[in-house]
C-alpha cells in the first residue's frame, strides 16, 4: 500500500484567491515585515484577471476575466501601491449592463465556430496577460490584439496603441515579448491561426520606434502563446494540437479552452533566421505555454532552449467549475532542456526537474544568452501536482535546487528577478512574488535575496487585499509615484 501524502493545502484556502477585486486605489505601506533593501528602487508592474464575475455572474474561465494591473513602487525604503482596471469598452460595457455580454476566449464553446472566431475580437479583450514598461510606454497585453496605453503614474488607460498605425486595431501581438540585453530593443510577434497560421514578426527600438514587421506563414493551427528570442533566431513550438469542441480547458497552468493534443503526432519546431526558409525540427509531442530561455552554444547551428512542458493539454469536462479541479488530473510542467542541431537537423531533450513547475525567470541580461540560473513558481511536493505554492531556482550548471515554500496558506505569483543595481554576479539580486496568504487573507509582496532563496523573504509587504491569482509582470528601474506620502 502507497502512503499518500496530506495535501500541501485547503482548497477552501485555495479558491479565496479567485475572488472579484473591487478597491482600485493608490496607498503607501507603513507596516513592512523584514527590512526592505535600500537599493531596490522602482517599479514591479503586475497585470491578471480581476474581475472574475458581473455582479454574480462568474466568468466561466479566470482567463476571461478582465486585466487588474498593480503597481509596486519601491524607493527608498518604503512601498507605494496603485490598483487599476485596464478600461476596456468591453469591461464598461458589462459594467454598465451589469451582466455578462461578451463569450471569453478561455471559457467559450462554440462548436465547428471556435477556430473561426477564437481571434477575432467579437470576442471580449481582457487585456490581462502581461504588463511591460518599454520605450516609454506602459503597455497592457494580451495576445489576440494589440496593447492597451496606460498612465504609467495613475494606471489611467489611454487606449489601443498600434505605434503610430504600424499594427491595425485588431492586430494580435504576444504577451510574451521580449528584450534585447544588447540595445533594448522589443523583439515581439503576433498570431493569426485557423486552418492556417500566419506569424507577424515586430522589433521596436528602446526609444519606441516600430522598425520591423514581416509576415511568415506556417502550415496548420497553431497555439503560439510565447516563444524564444536568440540574436540570430526567433523559434516557435508548434505543438500537435487539434480542436476539440466537448472539453473546457481549465486551471492557473492551462490555457485555450477547447485545445486537444494528439499524442501520434510530433511537435515542429519552426527556427527563423534574419533570411531564408526557416529550418523546421520535429520532437515528440508536448505542449508548452512558457520558455524560460534558449541561446546559441558557440557554433549558431546549435541552439540550447529551456522551457516547461506538460505531457498532455490539461482539460475539463464541459462545464466543470474551474474552483473545483482535481489537480491529480492536471498534467504536471516539467522543465526540459532542448539541443537543437541546425546541421544534424536533431533534437535532444530532456527532463531537468522531477517537480511541477510553471512561471518561468532569469536575469533580464541573460535573455538570448547562455543563463546559468533559472527561477520557477513551483508545488510544495517533489511529484504529484497541486497550486504553485513554493519558489525555486536551479543551478544549471551544478544542478543544484534551492526551494522556499509558502505552505501551507501561501499560493505564488509569478516571480519576477529584479538585479541589484551594479550588481555583477548574475544571481545578485532580489525575487519577487505576490503571495496570496489565506491565513492573512491579503496578498503579501515577497521579497527573496536571488543568492539565498532557503532564508526565506527578507521582506514582506502586507497589501490591504486579496489580488486575484495573477498572470504575468515586469520590472523596470523608474519611478512614476506622483502623489507624495
Ligand atoms: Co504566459
Amino acid at each position: 500500500m502507497v502512503a499518500v501524502a496530506p495535501p500541501t493545502y485547503t482548497r477552501s484556502d485555495w479558491q479565496a484567491g479567485y475572488r472579484s477585486f473591487h478597491n482600485e486605489g493608490t496607498y503607501w505601506i507603513d507596516s513592512i515585515q523584514g527590512s526592505l533593501p535600500t537599493d531596490l528602487r522602482g517599479t514591479l508592474f503586475r497585470n491578471g484577471p480581476g474581475k472574475l464575475d458581473v455582479n454574480g455572474q462568474r466568468y466561466g474561465h479566470p482567463f476571461d476575466g478582465d486585466g487588474l494591473i498593480t503597481a509596486i513602487s519601491f524607493l527608498e525604503g518604503r512601498v507605494h501601491v496603485t490598483h487599476r482596471y485596464v478600461q476596456t469598452p468591453e469591461l464598461q460595457a458589462e459594467q454598465k449592463a451589469g451582466r455578462i455580454l461578451y463569450r471569453g476566449v478561455f471559457g467559450t464553446q462554440k462548436p465547428g465556430g471556435w477556430w473561426a472566431n477564437c481571434f477575432d475580437l467579437k470576442f471580449k479583450n481582457p487585456a490581462n496577460t502581461n504588463v511591460i514598461y518599454h520605450g516609454g510606454k506602459l503597455l497592457a497585453l494580451w495576445e489576440a490584439a494589440p496593447p492597451y496605453r496606460l498612465d504609467p503614474s495613475s494606471l489611467k488607460t489611454l487606449g489601443i496603441e498600434t505605434f503610430a498605425g504600424a499594427l491595425d486595431q485588431h492586430e494580435p501581438f504576444t504577451a510574451h515579448p521580449r528584450i534585447d540585453p544588447s540595445n533594448g530593443d522589443l523583439i515581439s510577434f503576433g498570431v493569426r491561426s485557423g486552418l492556417n497560421t500566419t506569424l507577424s514578426f515586430f522589433r521596436i527600438t528602446s526609444a519606441g520606434a516600430f522598425v520591423e514587421k514581416t509576415e511568415h506563414e506556417i502550415p496548420g493551427f497553431a497555439f503560439l502563446h510565447d516563444f524564444v528570442w536568440t540574436p540570430h533566431y526567433r523559434i516557435f513550438f508548434q505543438n500537435p494540437i487539434s480542436f476539440n469542441p466537448i472539453p473546457f480547458a481549465l486551471g492557473f497552468q492551462t490555457a485555450g479552452a477547447c485545445l486537444k493534443m494528439d499524442p501520434q503526432a510530433p511537435t515542429r519546431i519552426w527556427i527563423f533566421g534574419a533570411s531564408g526558409e526557416p529550418t523546421i525540427l520535429e520532437t515528440d509531442p508536448g505542449f508548452v505555454f512558457h520558455f524560460v530561455n534558449g541561446f546559441e552554444l558557440t557554433n549558431p547551428d546549435r541552439i540550447v532552449i529551456d522551457l516547461i512542458s506538460y505531457g498532455e493539454y490539461p482539460a475539463l469536462d464541459d462545464g466543470t467549475d474551474y474552483l473545483q479541479v482535481n489537480f491529480d488530473q492536471v498534467p504536471p510542467g516539467q522543465l526540459m532542456r532542448f539541443e537543437l542541431d541546425l546541421a544534424q537537423k536533431t533534437v535532444q531533450r530532456r527532463q531537468c526537474l522531477d517537480r511541477s513547475v510553471e512561471f518561468p525567470a532569469i536575469h533580464p541580461r541573460t535573455v538570448g544568452h547562455q543563463h546559468r540560473y533559472l527561477y520557477l513558481g513551483t508545488i510544495h511536493d517533489p511529484n504529484g501536482n497541486a497550486p504553485l505554492q513554493a519558489l525555486i531556482k536551479l543551478d544549471t550548471e551544478t544542478g543544484q535546487q534551492s526551494i522556499w515554500s509558502f505552505a501551507p496558506t501561501g499560493f505564488i505569483g509569478e516571480p519576477v528577478l529584479v538585479p541589484r543595481p551594479g550588481g555583477l554576479a548574475e544571481d545578485e539580486g532580489w525575487l519577487i512574488s505576490i503571495v496570496f496568504d489565506a491565513a492573512q487573507q491579503r496578498s503579501v509582496v515577497m521579497i527573496l535575496d536571488a543568492q539565498d532563496l532557503e532564508a526565506g523573504p527578507i521582506a514582506q509587504v502586507p497589501l490591504r487585499d486579496i489580488i486575484p491569482y495573477g498572470l504575468h509582470g515586469s520590472f523596470t528601474p523608474e519611478i512614476f509615484i506622483t502623489d507624495p506620502a
